[in-house]
């Protein structure tokens, strides 16, 4: 495809994207649970480059057609959502799925069914209306909804071997990755419960005055 051809193409894709991204900031601000804060702790979105777009038509043994572009993938535009804790994830999904005009295509669930390398984080393809001059039309977006800790290790999971066929000690090095993916998991249940107040982290220091009471009395 020619590179005007493929700017004429993203271009409603682009429109869905920002779309998805003004309705993830409206929900933000109503998901705002008072003290304990907001759910969101960053929002970041791209557009496959015309390279990215052609290399993985390559990949599905596809022409590099923007018929097939428009027919095959379903990932070119892409958000990626990070939250504090895993119950922000499925709020949020939950009242992004309410919304009437907005259709599910294909959802994963990889934090209740983690893949074997330890990867977690909630995909949903949603397709939303974009309205033009001659009408409307649904357009896809692939979110990547997951909390700070599934960020911190699919970012370095990436960097280090994701789609990387020719590294050595590659097993050994899978195995140390998802050691890292399960420990991650225990400091997020930690931070849950720190959130919800439901651990100490110590008792009482001796000679501390009482939880509640005021020093001096
Ligand atoms: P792709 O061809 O990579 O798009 O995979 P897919 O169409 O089978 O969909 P899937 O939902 O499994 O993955 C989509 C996207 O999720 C990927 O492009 C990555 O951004 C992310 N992802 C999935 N699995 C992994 C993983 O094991 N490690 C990391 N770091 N990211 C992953
Ligand atoms: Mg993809």
């Amino acid at each position: 495809m020619s590179d005007e051809e493929y700017y004429t193409f993203i271009q409603p894709y682009a429109d869905a994207k920002e779309v998805l991204l003004a309705r993830l900031n409206v929900l933000k601000h109503n998901l705002y649970r008072g003290s304990s804060g907001v759910p969101i702790h960053n929002i970041q979105s791209r557009i496959k480059t015309k390279k990215s777009l052609e290399g993985k038509l390559a990949r599905k043994g596809k022409e590099p057609t923007v018929m097939n572009a428009k027919d095959y993938l379903q990932d070119i535009a892409g958000v990626r959502v990070i939250c504090y804790f895993v119950d922000d994830v499925y709020n949020l999904t939950n009242a992004l799925k309410r919304q009437t005009d907005l259709i599910v295509i294909r959802e994963c669930d990889y934090i209740r069914s983690p893949k074997a390398n330890g990867y977690r984080s909630y995909h949903v393809i949603v397709a939303l209306p974009v309205y033009c001059l001659d009408g409307m039309e649904y357009f896809p977006v692939e979110v990547q909804l997951r909390t700070i800790s599934m960020d911190f290790w699919a970012s370095m999971e990436h960097r280090i071997l994701y789609k990387k066929s020719e590294r050595e000690n590659r097993e050994e090095l899978e195995e140390e990755l998802k050691e890292y993916a399960d420990m991650l998991v225990k400091i997020e249940k930690r931070f849950e419960q720190h959130s919800e107040g439901k651990l100490d982290l110590a008792g009482p220091q001796e000679g501390a005055p009482e939880r509640g009471a005021i020093a001096g009395e």
